[in-house]
Order: structure tokens, then sequence, then C-alpha cells
């Protein structure tokens, strides 16, 4: 039996590397990344997949086998920082996928997997369009494969992701996320810091969850509407509490305020669930990360004095 050809554009950052990490346990299927390394990094690499540096917008030059399935996880992927980085986001993020649709058009039987995102479903409204640059991207970028879809007849499905969180994660630089952030603070006893209000929620989700459920709708999915996010909200300091430590608040753009109605197409119609909550996750690491506590580190002081 002939192999199929899965393409998974970002597949050296978080939720790809973890994509390609289940993918590559089907003996049927021959994977391959394509990434800028914008926010990648070879430590993600996963045996068994090949990878290729380079360009959404070069995809047809770079990727000339036949594809199978496109996972379209490949642009710029944070909300605040997309303020000062617009260039950037336009370039990869709108020109970029506006390659990646082309060359799915020009691929008979090709499917499309686009990893959208929670913020389309902010309760503000709006359907992510007017919130920040990055928001904006993924809001078009939904339209313009929903369009293609209704205007060629082309197979696909949209996912939206809620925050991922989970092994390989970022902690450090303007592009580490909250979860990742907070174990470092943890490990070096810093104060949490938290964007005021500190209020706003967030439906963490773990990764490999994220990553699962992106096949399972590669699979079975069928256009818009594959929510994949936990059932459990946390608010910001409520994750800063579950550290334990001291809190600083600082003044930046807090992003939504939580997300409000979302299609659940994932759990209803495909039984999606998540199996590792947020919460949880938290517990673990600071079991495995215990501080010696206030009197132990004055018993310790006392004997070396
Ligand atoms: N992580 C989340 O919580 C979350 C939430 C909603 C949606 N998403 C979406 O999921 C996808 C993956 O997110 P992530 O958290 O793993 O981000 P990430 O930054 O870790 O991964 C994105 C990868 O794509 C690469 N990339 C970016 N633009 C590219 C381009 N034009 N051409 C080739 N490679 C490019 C980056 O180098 C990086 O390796 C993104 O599309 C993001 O918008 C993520």
């Amino acid at each position: 039996m002939s192999k199929s050809y899965i393409l998974v554009t970002g597949g050296a950052g978080h939720v790809g590397s973890h994509l390609i990490e289940r993918l590559v346990k089907n003996p049927n299927y021959q994977v391959i990344s394509l990434d800028n390394y914008f926010n990648g990094s070879k430590n993600n690499h996963i045996d068994g997949a090949e990878y290729r540096e380079g360009h959404t917008k070069d995809i047809d030059k770079l990727i000339p086998e036949k594809i199978d399935v496109i996972f379209h996880l490949g642009e710029y992927a944070r909300v605040t920082p997309s303020f000062e980085d617009v260039d950037k986001v336009l370039e990869m993020n709108v020109i970029g996928t506006a390659r990646v649709v082309e060359y799915w058009r020009k691929s008979p039987n090709c499917k499309l997997v686009y990893a959208g995102s929670s913020t389309r479903f902010a309760i503000e409204g709006d359907g992510g369009h007017h919130q920040n640059p990055y928001a904006y991207s993924k809001a078009t970028n939904v339209d313009l494969i929903n369009n293609y879809g209704k205007w060629y007849g082309l197979p696909y499905a949209i996912c939206y992701f809620c925050n991922a969180f989970g092994p390989r994660e970022k902690g450090e630089g303007k592009y580490g996320t909250l979860i990742a952030k907070f174990e470092q603070m943890y490990l070096k006893g810093q104060p949490f810091t938290i964007v005021k209000p500190g209020t706003q929620k967030r439906n963490f989700t773990y990764v490999g969850d994220l990553a699962q459920g992106m096949i399972l709708v590669a699979e079975k999915g069928e256009g818009d509407g594959y929510t994949l996010g936990s059932n459990h909200k946390y608010s910001i300091i409520e994750i800063a509490e579950a550290f334990g430590g001291k809190i600083e608040y600082i003044d930046g753009y807090p992003g939504r305020a939580e997300m409000g109605e979302a299609p659940n197409k994932a759990r209803e119609e495909l039984g999606w669930k998540t199996t590792i909550e947020v919460i949880d996750y938290i517990k673990d690491f600071v079991a495995k990360n215990k501080k010696p506590s206030l009197l132990a580190q004055t018993l310790r002081q006392n004997i070396l004095d």
C-alpha cells in the first residue's frame, strides 16, 4: 500500500511537534514539516519526520510532493506581541496562508485542517476580526478557508485551539506562554506577574489533547466548528494561586475577557475529550519541584552559621 503524504506547517513549534509525535506512529504516513523557525526549534524535532526549513509563502517550491493532508499550524501565534509585530503577522499569516490555500486548491483530493484560534469566540463578540492583529489574521484566514471550501468544493476542517499547555512549551522570551512562564517564575522564586485585572479566564488545554483532536478532525471532521478546549475555565489569578506564591500586578493588554459560546462539534460529533487538566498538571509540577519550607531553610541556615 502506498503511503499518505502528510504536511504539517509549523511542525517545529509547540503544538506541531506534539501532532507530529502522534502522526509518525502511523506506518502509513510519510510526515513532512515546513517551518521557518521564527518561533520553532530543532529541539522539537521528532524522529521519523522530515523537516524542511522555509516560509509557507514558498510552499509550491518547497513541497513538490502530492500531499494528502495539510495540517496548517505554521503562523505567527501570539496575541499580545502581535501589536508591535503587525508586519510579521501579515506576512506570515495573511500572505503565507494565502499561498497555502492556493496550494491546497491545486492539490487534488487534499484535505486542509486549520489551527484556528478561540479568540474567534471572545465574549466581546466580533468573531475575532478586530481585537488585535493576531486575532484579525486568524479570523480572516478562517473566512478565506471557508470560502475556498465553498467556492471550489474542497475538503477541509477548521479547529479552534484554546490556550495550549504542556511539555515543550516555551517559558522564556517574547513568545513564551503563560503556564511555562509561571513554571520558570516558580523555580526562580519570583512573584507571578499578572496583567491586570487577572480575572480574565482561559480554557487551558493540554497540548497532547489538541494534537489528538486535530488528528480526529482530519479523519472524520468536515467544515467549520471544531473547538478544542477544556470545559474548565480558570482566571490567571487562580492559575498563579495553584502554583502558590506572591503575585505582582502589571499594566498591559489582558486579551479577551473570556470565551463565549463556541461550536462544539469536536465533542458532539467526534467524541473528543481532554485527558489532563491544567490544575492537576500544575499540582504535579509543584510536587516534583517542591520548595523547602521556610522552617527547613532557617534550620539549614542555622546549621551553616
Ligand atoms: N498555542 C495556543 O494556545 C494556540 C491557540 C490558538 C491557536 N493556535 C494556533 O496553533 C498554531 C500553533 O501554535 P503554537 O502555540 O504551537 O505556536 P508556535 O509558535 O510554537 O508554532 C508555530 C510554528 O510555526 C512556525 N511558523 C510561523 N509562521 C510560519 C510561516 N509563515 N511559515 C513557516 N513556518 C511558520 C514557527 O516557527 C513555529 O515553529 C498556530 O497557528 C496558532 O495560531 C495556538
